[in-house]
């Protein structure tokens, strides 16, 4: 496949990182943005924590067991020459001046590939959430996604090529308890893209998402770093990561809230690497017509969730959810 620019947000960890990486590796030029520099060690540390699979070896104590890393000998053997390849640029997705300024500073009309990915996750109850944080959330995973799309369409239109990728996540079908503000977003991404389709066919321009379910990334660490802004997250330290849940003691929905936030920090851990979803958008990339709606992750969390939300009642689906989480 010929060599594509592929401009990725939110490169500095998780998805953004291992998708940077891989199409790196498979002969693409990457510019990746951050919000915060890390060092290529720091990098590395966090692609190889990643792709490590873990295993409980007694769940309730949160105790973990390493096993091998996913990813090829190869991969890891090039992996400082890949990300030395790598173009790092600073952008907050929040601030439209960065954004201007960002678009000016890099040669945007060689840009084939816009990847939509910088993302932030609050947890909480609707009634206690708030107000910043719902504001917050919609500014970096719906807005953020909006001024990218903004910046980079012109000079798309006017060569008439291009390829924008939404990530999206299976919260967006399937919305996860105390994350409504998150889940929203989300299924907000999956509209917008549905409208864009329209508005850019005549363009010649593709939009399509990526709708992850559960990937193990420090995604919901840095839900918790959102409020203690120096906290460092390791593998080896969930059972403290749940002992942070951005709650009160005295709330209301405390107990239940807690039951869910365990959920949902115990299985990220053993979740899919984000390499499954790198390999999903490379062959994205390499579609000719790709279609409007993707998804990567176990089976479990977006085939089988799919064909139930299609063929059970709305009610006994949201009934499942509640069970998978806990509550
Ligand atoms: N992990 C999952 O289970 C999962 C599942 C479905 C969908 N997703 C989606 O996948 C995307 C990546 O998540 P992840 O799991 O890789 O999480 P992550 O490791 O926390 O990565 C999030 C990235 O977004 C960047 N970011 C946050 N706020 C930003 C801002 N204002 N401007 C620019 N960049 C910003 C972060 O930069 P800093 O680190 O510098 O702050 C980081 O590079 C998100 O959109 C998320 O919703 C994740």
């Amino acid at each position: 496949m010929k060599s594509k620019q592929i401009l990725i947000t939110g490169a500095s960890s998780g998805l953004g990182l291992s998708h940077a990486i891989y199409l790196t590796y498979k002969g693409h030029e990457v510019i990746g943005t951050y919000k915060n520099r890390r060092d290529n060690e720091i990098l590395k540390e966090i692609f190889l924590r990643d792709h490590t699979r873990y295993k409980y070896s007694n769940k309730k104590e949160s105790m973990l067991k390493k096993g091998k890393i996913f990813i090829s000998q190869d991969i890891q053997e090039k992996l400082d020459f890949l990300l030395d390849q790598i173009t790092f640029i600073p952008l907050d997705v929040t601030k439209s001046q960065e954004i201007s300024h960002f678009i000016t500073n890099i040669d945007d009309t060689a840009i084939d590939v816009l990847i939509n990915n910088a993302g932030i996750g609050y947890f909480g109850p609707v009634e206690e959430s708030p107000i910043e944080n719902w504001i917050h959330q919609f500014e970096v995973n719906v807005l953020g996604y909006v001024r990218m799309i903004q910046a980079i369409l012109p000079q798309m239109r006017e060569r008439r090529s291009g390829l924008i990728i939404n990530t999206a996540s299976m919260a967006g079908m399937a919305t996860i308890p105390f994350q409504a503000g998150y889940s929203i977003s989300k299924a907000g991404i999956i509209r917008l893209t549905d409208s864009l389709r329209t508005e850019l066919k005549p363009f010649g321009i593709h939009v399509t998402t990526i709708s992850p379910g559960d990937i193990n990334t420090s995604f919901d660490a840095a839900t918790i770093t959102l409020h203690k802004a120096e906290a460092k997250y390791r593998s080896d330290e969930i059972a403290s990561m749940i002992q942070e849940i951005p709650l009160q003691k005295s709330s209301p929905y405390y107990t239940r809230s807690l039951i869910v936030w365990t959920n949902i920090i115990q299985n990220l851990i053993i979740s899919p690497p984000p390499m499954k979803v790198s390999k999903k958008i490379t062959q994205v990339i390499s579609t000719r017509n790709p279609k409007s709606f993707y998804t990567a992750g176990s089976l479990l969390q977006t085939t089988l969730l799919l064909f139930l939300q299609r063929i059970i009642s709305r009610e006994f689906f949201l009934w499942i959810i509640a069970k998978f989480y806990g509550v």
